[in-house]
């Protein structure tokens, strides 16, 4: 049993332990100058990755309690059992990439296609394996939300990274992580409270017709979504959280938080993850708040 001070001596080192289309490890530094100084509650309801979570707790090392949250439910579980069961997860992982090793091919579609993961620490070592070894490290689904990503062109990939899983399940304990699988809405509705630190980065506003990759899930994500995000953003501004969003820059969503705009950043990022890789191009994030404190 880890007592809260051991926890706290090996939170420092954790980082996302999947790839994720849309990961905000690039944005880092630009979200870092825009953190609220004070916090306790913290909220990641569009979760993925959870490159912002892994930072305030490793790198800034800021003490708070997490909400963390996602609608994909495999990477909820996936996170859960990385909370609560790492050791056996690790065990597990361990032969699975044994075997992806003396059959990478032959594995990979097995795994995805015909073993049928009969509890949840299975779910998560196959999620975990398949994050690693699929086409990009992109998730995603097709219409009946069934993983379809081809096997990708890896040499030698690391699945069971058993130092960053081990952290990762302290940091989450650490933060008390209360994980759910849950449309952000749920989570805000009912959860959100003045005071509380939130970071919304949802599926995002295409900024060209071919640039629309929005298949985290089976339900896409479009301008509707969009326009429901903001109504949601406005009434946790009423609830007097402090909500940071990121976006693309485009005139749909400079409409939408237009009451934002006077604490709106603009940012340069060059997409890690674009279904075609030769549309890596750079481009302008927006980075829209309802407060101004920072640290
Ligand atoms: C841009 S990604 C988040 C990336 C994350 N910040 C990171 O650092 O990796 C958007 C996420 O929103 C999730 N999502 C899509 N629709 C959602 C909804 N209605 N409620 C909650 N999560 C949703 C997707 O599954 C996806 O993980």
């Amino acid at each position: 049993m880890l007592t809260s001070h051991s926890l706290e001596d090996n939170v420092n080192t954790s980082y996302p332990f999947v790839k994720w289309a849309g990961g905000k490890t690039q944005l880092l530094s630009e979200l870092d100058r825009v953190i609220p100084s004070e916090f306790e509650r913290y909220f990641e309801p569009f979760l993925g990755g959870a490159a912002l979570f892994f930072h305030l707790i490793s790198n800034r090392k800021l003490s708070f309690s997490s909400y963390l949250s996602d609608l994909n439910s495999e990477l909820i579980i996936t996170y859960k059992i990385v909370k609560d069961n790492v050791s056996e997860l690790l065990q597990l992982l361990k032969q699975y990439e044994a075997a992806y090793k003396s059959a990478p091919f032959g594995y990979y579609y097995e795994l995805r296609d015909k073993l049928k993961p009969i509890n949840d620490i299975e779910k998560a070592a196959r999620f975990i394996t398949l994050n690693k070894t699929c086409y990009n490290g992109l998730y995603r689904v097709n219409r009946s939300g069934i993983f379809n990503v081809p096997i990708g062109r890896y040499k030698n990939p690391l699945i069971c990274d058993s130092n960053n899983l081990q952290n990762v399940s302290r940091a989450l304990r650490y933060s008390k992580a209360i994980i759910l699988a849950s449309d952000y809405r749920q989570v805000m509705l009912d959860y959100a409270q003045k005071g509380d630190f939130i970071y919304l980065d949802p599926p995002y506003n295409p900024t060209n017709p071919t640039s629309n990759f929005t298949s985290y899930t089976e339900y896409g994500y479009g301008d509707h979504d969009q326009k429901q995000l903001a109504s949601i953003f406005k009434k946790l501004d009423e609830r007097q959280c402090m909500v940071l969003l990121s976006n693309s820059d485009t005139p749909f969503i400079r409409e939408l938080y237009s009451d934002f705009m006077n604490y709106t950043k603009e940012v340069n990022v060059v997409r890690a993850i674009n279904c075609r890789g030769s549309k890596r191009a750079g481009h302008k994030e927006l980075l829209i708040r309802n407060y101004i404190e920072n640290a």
